[in-house]
């Protein structure tokens, strides 16, 4: 039984629809298992941007900080792209990422076998991938400076700086090491050391980090060849550790062997306390998806699975985690299906229906 406090930030578009599912879970979770949530909500990227000229208010990220955990629905839309528009709804995202911390974003991409055949790769490639990400959320170039606009001999001129310290590389790498030694002891680490000098920076830190772990199998690959591999081989593949944008990616490439963009969650993650639990904001990995907006048909999966991790990593809730993706996985089975995942001749259920779907098998 325990008390505790969730900031949700549903943000635009189909963030609005999954975010009230992830929170019905909790609510039934809180009812089930006899623990107490309080949520708070609040406006982030364009609707903060309509609301307060700003993609975050600071008073929401001091929220945050006060809070268990924060469930993140997907920010951005058509109405806020102008790209030399100096407020822009992703600020907000990469501000709360940067204002926590959260620096380890945990990208699990497991295959339902059920669903293999909505995935367009073969069944028989399927078979068995079970990845997870750690993707550098707070270096790069999502943070490097400079990062501007020029103008060079009275041309426009554009620059991004991918920068990063040896402590940033170190603490993905040991996460990495310390996940691959739960699970099947096998990391790979993406770089470009082939042409970049932060990857050679990469590659330096994470070979000397690597002998501490001697029992956890290791390869260096380039992204290049990493973003063939993921759908040529990609059941042997287990932890893989890479800086942020080429995270950013892989994993959207990444989730095309779960189906679909929709399915599948992400824990963003910093300081963990001695327990192993911590601050987390868990965000889905799609995005606002404009084009199906507030028609009731996005896939919440991701969302759910979203909950489970932030039951499990921010409130050390694994009991209540397990049983909530073991609903997911029942429902999925028992042939449930949303639009962007149903096979011919099935029928596609609502945002609600498909939830109901889970929270009825939740046990
Ligand atoms: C993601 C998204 C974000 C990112 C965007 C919305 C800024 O693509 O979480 O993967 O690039 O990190
Ligand atoms: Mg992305």
């Amino acid at each position: 039984m325990g008390d505790y406090k969730i900031l949700v930030l549903p943000g635009d578009g189909i963030g609005v629809e999954v975010t009230a599912e992830g929170v019905r879970a909790l609510e039934k979770i809180g009812h089930m298992f006899e623990h107490n949530f309080t949520f708070t909500e609040d406006l982030v990227g364009g609707a903060a941007i309509d609301a307060y000229g700003t993609a975050l208010k600071p008073e929401t990220l001091e929220e945050a900080k006060n809070s268990d955990a924060v469930l993140w629905g997907a920010v951005g839309g058509p109405k806020w792209d102008d790209p030399r528009s100096p407020v822009r709804p992703e600020q907000g995202l990469l501000a709360i990422r940067a204002g926590l911390g959260l620096w380890a974003n945990v990208r699990p991409v497991k295959v339902d076998d059920a669903l293999t055949p909505s995935s367009t790769l073969k069944t028989e490639t399927l078979r068995g991938v079970d990845i997870v990400v750690i993707r550098e959320l707070t270096g790069g170039l999502y943070f490097g400076k400079p990062q501007e606009r020029r103008t060079v001999d009275g041309k426009r001129a554009a620059v991004d700086t991918m920068y990063y310290t040896e402590d940033e590389v170190a603490r993905v790498a040991h996460y990495g090491f310390q996940l691959a030694r739960r699970r099947k002891k096998h990391l790979t680490h993406v770089d470009k050391a082939n042409v970049l000098e932060s990857s050679r920076l990469w590659r330096e830190v994470v070979m000397e980090i690597r002998p501490e772990y001697p029992d956890v199998e290791f390869e260096n690959v380039l992204v290049d060849a990493m973003s063939m591999h993921l759908i040529r081989r990609p059941s042997t593949f287990d932890v893989v550790i890479t800086e942020n944008l080429f995270g950013d990616i892989l994993t959207d490439e990444a989730s095309m062997l779960a189906g679909s963009l929709g399915m599948l969650p992400s824990a963003s993650l910093g300081a963990l306390r001695t327990d192993g639990t911590g601050l987390g904001m868990y965000e889905p990995i799609h995005g606002s998806a404009p084009d199906i907006a507030g028609k009731g048909i996005a896939n919440p999966i991701g969302m759910l699975r979203c909950t489970a991790m932030l039951l499990r990593h921010s409130l050390g809730l694994e009991r209540e985690a397990v049983a909530l993706e073991t609903a997911v996985s029942s429902a999925v089975d028992a042939g449930l299906r949303t639009a962007d995942i149903a096979g011919q001749g099935d029928r596609a259920l609502s945002t609600r229906e498909m939830a109901d779907a889970v929270l009825e098998r939740l046990v």
